[in-house]
């Protein structure tokens, strides 16, 4: 597919505008401003996971649903500032809390009641979740999480899954993003792979790595592991290996390991809970000590946050003299983020996550059918809000099976650049988050489009079924 002026020139609600296109000379203001950026930052833009060639379009401000980018384009946003913004951009009622709150001072060095609130918000949603301490980022709260578990177990070693993203911390970052030529090891396991260069053999020999769909093979190697581990960490629903839930007998193992061989189990739900009130841990039945959560929780401000039962979170306490982990940071709980979240999870109660999961269903159903008339091999994984386009396969159970070769790469890269066409923003993987102020209207048009889309690229691969 060409990378030029083939959009529809048409918003949501059927009006023209600037420029549907996403060739350069469509964005001048985003070139500039990218060409503006590589000279001060090492790469030209902050968002890297994001990042796509020539360069993405630069946010000038949002509505709902919409991005508009510099140059004037309304852009259907499926990124959703990495899946955080359950409610779409500048959501009134967060708004209207930010501001108030913003009134009477940014960030103390003494608690606010809204830490309090905020953290009762959560336990009402989750009863499990008794007792919750706050950071700024996802990445934050695993590591504070895995700290937590170590000295709650007086082990060093943690077992995480292949291919999935835990945020920035050295361990949890093994085997992100292996390839075939280094992804076993001699023994047929799946081996600790780095990502980053210059990560310590250390820290890849204390990473234990599960695959996340072969529950018989994660048993074996927890039976041989799993007394000296101090942690598994989970993602009931991740995104790089497929985007797809947990399965009921890998729920059970995990609940089971943990509680036989005295393992903490640490489920990320810094994505996950938009899918259910209570959170995907509850709705698929995992036990966990502790949670960390982010994303949806600070209504699109930075957030983080480890929470759990009061007797695992003891490990935080500092009240009574050092604490075993200390989990604190100058912007922690700072009262933006906590007002954004409270305003923000207060919105999204059961009627509006049913509502926005039967938007995710509609989505799956729609394209399932057009790829089916067409007879191409594509299909869009996910449960609820959250999606993720496949092609050439017709289902995946891991980071391996979900893993595109280089022809489904290119197609793919193509797809994602012909949904910007369609102002449409997908992340580069084409995978996305719907918001609730989506409609049927935007969940018809992101469909179609990604159908039209899909079809055409994959008439004109090699990858068509014929
Ligand atoms: C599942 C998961 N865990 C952890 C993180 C890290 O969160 P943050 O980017 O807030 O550090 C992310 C971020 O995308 C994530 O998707």
């Amino acid at each position: 597919m060409a990378f030029a002026n083939s959009g529809n020139g048409m918003n949501s609600t059927g009006q023209g505008h600037n420029s549907a296109s996403f060739d350069e000379a469509a964005k001048p203001r985003s070139m500039a401003a990218y060409l503006r950026e590589q000279r001060v930052v090492p790469g030209g833009s902050m968002r890297a996971s994001a990042w796509f060639k020539p360069h993405p379009p630069y946010a000038a401000r949002g509505e709902g649903c919409w991005l508009i980018d510099l140059d004037d384009n309304r852009i259907l946003d499926c990124l959703n500032n990495f899946f955080s913004l359950i409610h779409g951009h500048a959501f009134p009622p967060v708004l209207e809390a930010v501001r108030k709150e913003l009134e009477k001072g940014t960030a103390f060095g003494v608690p606010t009641e809204s830490e309090i609130l905020l953290a009762e918000t959560i336990a009402e949603r989750n009863p499990r979740l008794e007792q919750t301490r706050f950071a700024n980022s996802g990445t934050e709260a695993v590591l504070h999480a895995i700290k937590g578990a170590r000295a709650l177990t007086g082990r060093h070693r943690i077992a995480k899954f292949e291919g999935c993203y835990h945020g920035a911390y050295d361990w949890v970052e093994v085997s992100l993003d292996p390839s075939p030529e280094n992804w076993d090891d001699a023994l047929g396991n799946p081996a600790s792979v780095p990502y980053n260069t210059g990560t310590p053999a250390s820290v890849l020999a204390e990473t234990v790595i599960l695959p996340f769909g072969d529950p018989e093979r994660c048993a074996e190697i927890l039976r041989r592991e799993g007394p000296t581990l101090a942690a598994i960490i989970v993602d009931p629903h991740p995104s790089r290996p497929g985007t797809i839930a947990i399965s009921p007998v890998l729920v059970d193992l995990l609940n089971q390991a943990c509680r036989r061989d005295g393992i903490m189990l640490i489920v990320d739900e810094i994505v996950s809970f938009r899918l259910a009130v209570a959170g995907a841990t509850k709705m698929y039945g995992l036990e966990p000590d502790l949670v960390v959560l982010g994303k949806v929780i600070g209504g699109g401000l930075p957030i983080g946050a480890v929470s759990g039962p009061t007797e695992r979170m003891a490990v935080y306490n500092h009240t009574e003299g050092k604490p075993k982990v200390a989990l604190a940071g100058t912007f922690s709980a700072n009262p933006l983020s906590m007002s954004a979240g409270i305003a923000s999870l207060q919105h999204f109660d059961e009627a509006a996550v049913q509502r926005l999961n039967a938007l995710g269903d509609d989505l799956r159903y729609k394209t399932s059918a057009r790829f089916a008339a067409a007879g191409v091999q594509a299909f869009v994984s996910g449960v609820g809000s959250l999606f993720r386009l496949h092609v050439g396969k017709s289902s995946v159970v891991d980071y391996r099976s979900s893993s595109a070769t280089k022809e489904q790469a290119v197609v793919l890269r193509n797809i994602h650049r012909g949904m910007l066409e369609r102002d449409i923003l997908l992340t580069p993987f084409c995978s996305g988050a719907l918001s609730v102020p989506m409609t049927a209207n935007e969940i018809d048009l992101l469909a179609d489009s990604l159908a039209d889309i899909t079809i055409e690229e994959m008439n004109a691969s090699p990858l068509k079924v014929r």
